[in-house]
């Protein structure tokens, strides 16, 4: 179901707030946005993971607008942010126990957490379902921002839906300049891709999607038995985190994950007459670039973690390339190598 509604133009304010000390107190910037969030326009703002695209999480108009500058399908629930734990009663009609326990753990962090929800929230936040998901995040401005308006903020990633997340403020322009109402720039977002998304609902925490926060540290709170398999999860036949089941991040040229050698898939494209696109780690770059018409650094195999953060920027730059197809290689599905080669996947993944 895609939402129909058209865009009108907007002119996107833009407030640049990069140099600000969060030691010192919150500059003008902040509030002149915080403001046009509480007044229910969406702006866009940078947290630790990427940059999301919020508005009042109570109010049926404000989130529409989210929808409608994205072009998100309406069944595809949003995340509602606070800057305050104390917000969480005010959501949930219960906080059971393993995600209080996370929340001790990892908040204000890259980890959301579902739970049941009460009537809080816009029905348009949830997409019908009766949880809620939730989230503090981390970034001093998306804290001071979040303060300021002093709401819930339901804020989705804010890139165009089915485009890479944006991980620089120069994304979002490029996604969604004249759609909406403004844009806090605060430098680059630091892990680079989005939160790990855990249902709390049930007997067992569930990842249903791997982010900042590993499985490796999940289960050092919780326990490894208290955290379902995710092998668990795939044999479901609905998918519970419903945004996981749409194609996401994929350049216009088809991405190909190659686990064995790169320089054989490429000579192959390259006989059929193809341009090649290379994504490989830097130590493989001189084997590697001889065989690509375009060759894209991925960073050092040794820091996974820069690798996550460039991911997106990189997956960008690879849509901008003309080649007619793109190699790259894969990664240990291990810390937060589980979430590169989710997201990996997901852009190389035809439907
Ligand atoms: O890091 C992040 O999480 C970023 C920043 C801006 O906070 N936000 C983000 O939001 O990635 P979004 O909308 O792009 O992804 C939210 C994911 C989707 O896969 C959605 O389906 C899932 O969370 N989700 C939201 N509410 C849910 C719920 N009640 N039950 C299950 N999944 C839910
Ligand atoms: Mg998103």
């Amino acid at each position: 179901m895609e939402r129909g509604g058209k865009v009108s133009y907007k002119q996107t304010r833009v407030w640049n707030v990069d140099n600000w000390d969060e030691e010192e107190p919150s500059p003008p910037e902040i509030e002149e946005a915080g403001l046009c969030i509480s007044r229910g326009e969406a702006v866009a703002f940078p947290t630790e993971t990427v940059y999301g695209l919020g508005a009042d999480a109570r109010s049926d108009e404000a989130v529409e607008q989210i929808f409608a500058a994205k072009g998100r399908p309406g069944d595809n629930p949003l995340i509602v942010h606070i800057g305050e734990r104390s917000q969480w009663q005010g959501l949930a009609s219960v906080i059971p126990d393993m995600a209080e326990k996370l929340a001790d753990a990892f908040w204000p962090g890259p980890l959301t957490l579902i739970v049941p929800k009460n009537n809080a929230v816009s029905e348009k936040v949830t997409a019908g379902l009766s949880t809620v998901a939730v989230r503090m995040p981390e970034h001093p401005v998306a804290r001071a921002l979040i303060n300021k308006a002093g709401i819930p903020v339901a804020a989705p990633s804010a890139n165009q839906s089915g485009r890479p997340s944006p991980t620089k403020a120069e994304h979002v322009t490029y996604d969604l300049d004249g759609k909406i109402a403004g844009i806090v720039q605060g430098g680059e977002a630091g892990y680079g891709l989005e939160s790990t998304v855990v249902d709390c609902t049930g007997e067992k925490a569930v990842v249903l999607r791997p982010g900042g926060i590993t499985r490796e540290q999940l289960t050092s709170v919780l326990g490894e038995e208290n955290v379902a398999e995710t092998a668990a999860l795939l044999q479901e036949d609905a998918p519970r985190a419903p945004g996981m089941k749409y194609r996401h991040y994929a350049p216009s040229a088809p991405l190909v994950l190659v686990e064995g050698s790169i320089n054989e898939a490429a000579k192959q494209a390259r006989g059929e007459g193809k341009t090649v696109g290379i994504m490989a780690v830097d130590e493989h770059r001189l084997e590697l670039q001889a065989y690509a018409d375009v060759f894209i650094s991925l960073g050092s195999k040794d820091e996974l973690s820069d690798i996550a953060a460039r991911l997106y920027d990189n997956l960008r730059l690879a849509d901008q390339s003309s080649v007619d197809v793109i190699f790259c290689e894969t990664f240990p599905k291990k810390g937060i190598g589980e979430a590169v080669m989710n997201r990996l996947e997901k852009a190389a993944s035809a439907s």
